[in-house]
Parts: C-alpha cells; structure tokens; sequence
C-alpha cells in the first residue's frame, strides 16, 4: 500500500527569487491538499539532522550551507500515492535533466538549489513530517 502523504521545502534560493507563491499554485493546481505549512530558517543542525542520511556524500556541507542561507517553506502535501506523484510533478535532482513544465525547470538554479526537496519514499515523507510538524499542526 502506498502512503498519501509527502514533505515538500521550497529551498532558500527560490524562496529569495519569489518563487513561493508559484510553486504552491502548481502544486495546488496538481491536486495536492496542503495539510501543514511553515515559513522558517533552519539552524545549521536542524539542515545538518534533516539530511544526515547524505553526511558522508561529497555535497553534504555545501548543501547545508545552502539550506541555511535563507528562509524556507516546509509543507506536507496530501495526494493519493503523494510521493510518486509529487516526485513527477518536481522532475529528477537536476534541474538540466528535468522535463519542460516540472517545478525543478521552472524554478531551479542547479542541482543544489533545485527549488524544491522532495521525501523519497513513503517512510521518509512520515519521518520529514514528524521534524517539521506536530500533530496540531496538520489540518
Ligand atoms: P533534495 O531533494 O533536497 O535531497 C538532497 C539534496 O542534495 C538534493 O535535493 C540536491 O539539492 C543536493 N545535491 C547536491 N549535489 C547533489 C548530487 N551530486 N547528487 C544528489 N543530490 C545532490
């Protein structure tokens, strides 16, 4: 069975160009419900904890460097089998190799700044979720 929900961020760079309100149109547009939504900057072991699972790959500091340039969007998006098709939506890491009309080409800069993180499967979107939101915090 597969899960309904996933956890979006729209990353500091994108956030900084204005892209916010565009890339929630599109994912509204897309049929995603935005159960849970927050403005914030994370601290750098707050970027360091969400992306542990990538502590020993090459990128790790320059991505937490990135993810604690600015403020970001965190939101959990409701659609049924959420992660596969919020993965469709958003295209693959690079935002060069995405197909035309997908939120990483509209609004990515680079591999690193992609506009958006994406969960990766069912079990991260519920861990990601649980770092970002309480249960109060989910309509
Ligand atoms: P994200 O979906 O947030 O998950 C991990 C992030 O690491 C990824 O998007 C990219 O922004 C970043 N990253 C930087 N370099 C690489 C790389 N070579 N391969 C994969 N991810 C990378």
């Amino acid at each position: 069975m597969t899960g309904n929900i996933t956890l979006t961020m729209v990353k500091p760079l994108a956030v900084k160009q204005g892209y916010t309100g565009p890339i929630l149109a599109q994912i509204a547009e897309a049929g995603f419900r935005i159960i849970a939504l927050k403005y914030l900057r994370l601290s750098e072991a707050q970027a360091r904890a969400f992306y542990l699972v990538h502590k020993d790959r090459p990128f790790y500091n320059d991505l937490v460097r990135s993810m604690t340039s600015g403020p970001i969007v965190a939101a959990i998006l409701e659609k049924e089998n959420a992660v596969e098709a919020y993965r469709a939506l958003i295209g693959p890491t690079d935002p060069s190799k995405a197909p035309e009309g997908s939120i990483r080409k509209k609004f990515g800069t680079s591999i690193e700044a992609n506009a958006v993180h994406g969960s990766d499967s069912d079990d991260n979107a519920i861990t990601e979720s649980n770092f970002f939101f309480s249960q109060l915090e989910r309509l």
